[in-house]
């Protein structure tokens, strides 16, 4: 058993009573490799930010729990090297069993989700349970799901989403006893949110999609005040890396991603936790398709990787500062 303090990360308690006071949301950004770390971390640094590591099913199989888990360690002297010892957490996103979240539990993470959304409610509740139950006794927080998100939701693909029903949320958190709780509102994983046809164009041109439901999130408030809400699938899908890949030989389809403007608003309610992950595999992809076609005689993996680490950290630190409102809270 190795316990997250011994790596100095900390779990998302005091993260979100400071969030839910200051009216801001802490930034979760997904993580697989090195460069990708180094730019969430070195964006939170320069921004003074709180942030969370994000770790999915599909990281955990890509790169090894116990690589990300030093990795994690790793991050905490880096930020402190860096000159700002940030809050990190590092959190186990859509865990989809008892299993994956004791082993996570049990390798350093401060942080897991169950997601077991897709369940039925009677089932979610037992599943949800059993983590928190076996989590508290560690002191890691948990996040449970309510209402499915449309998108894919890490292996599970979900071709069908409901809204959160604001009328379970009591009864749920009661009963499980999560930490927080990420509801569906509209939002949906991965890079195709909104085809142009479901959106309208606004007096300049852009593609503006449907509203968030910020009705249900009022009434899930009204519900459980003071109770942290999580926001899964909030990439923006910034139409220039969209226009950059397919002006550099990629081929993505028109798509329209979750206004900022919608998730500052979010950001400033019980919305403590944001989610994104898209944003940044396309700000990556977009940066090294770029240096493969102005460069393609470039072999060595630093010149496209060091760059696209630089659009990433630019890209989370934008973020932090005007979506999230996170910055400058590190130390509060
Ligand atoms: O919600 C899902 C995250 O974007 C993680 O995606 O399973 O491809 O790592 P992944
Ligand atoms: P995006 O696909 O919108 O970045 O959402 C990521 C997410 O919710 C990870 O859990
Ligand atoms: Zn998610």
């Amino acid at each position: 058993m190795i316990s997250y303090k011994e790596l100095g990360l900390v779990n998302t308690r005091d993260m979100f009573s400071k969030a839910m006071k200051g009216k801001y949301a802490v930034g979760a950004f997904n993580f697989n490799n090195m460069e990708q770390m180094q730019a969430i971390i070195s964006a939170c640094v320069e921004t003074k930010a709180p942030v969370i590591l994000q770790v999915s099913k599909g990281a955990r199989d890509y790169a090894n729990i116990n690589l990300l888990r030093n990795m994690a360690r790793g991050a905490v002297d880096y930020a402190h090297e860096l000159g700002c010892d940030i809050p990190i957490t590092l959190h186990l996103d859509h865990g989809d069993s008892f299993k994956t979240a004791k082993d996570c539990i049990d390798n350093g993470f401060s942080s897991v989700m169950i997601d077991g959304s897709s369940l039925p409610y009677e089932e979610n509740v037992a599943l949800t349970k059993q983590v928190v139950d076996y989590a508290h006794e560690h002191d890691v927080t948990v996040e449970g799901e309510l209402g499915v998100l449309a998108g894919i939701e890490d292996e599970v693909s979900s071709a069908v989403s409901h809204y959160t029903r604001p009328e379970e949320v009591v009864d749920f958190a009661t009963r499980t006893g999560v930490d927080s709780l990420a509801i569906s509102i509209g939002t949906s994983h991965g890079a195709y949110k909104f085809t142009p046809d479901q959106c309208t164009r606004n007096e300049e041109g852009i593609l503006i999609p449907p509203p968030l439901r910020f009705d249900i999130l009022e009434e899930i408030e009204k519900q459980l005040p003071g109770f942290p809400i999580v926001l899964h699938g909030s990439s923006s899908v910034p139409q220039e890396y969209v226009k950059m890949i397919n002006e550099h030989g990629g081929k993505l389809a028109d798509s329209v991603g979750i206004p900022e403007e919608q998730l500052r608003m979010a950001a400033k309610s019980a919305v403590c936790k944001i989610n994104i992950d898209s944003d940044g595999r396309l700000a990556m992809t977009a940066t090294i398709r770029r240096i493969f076609d102005e460069k393609p005689a470039e072999f060595d993996p630093r010149k496209y990787l060091g760059p696209a680490r630089e659009e990433l950290k630019k890209m989370y630190m934008h973020k932090n500062i005007d979506v999230l409102g996170s910055a400058g809270h590190a130390l509060d």
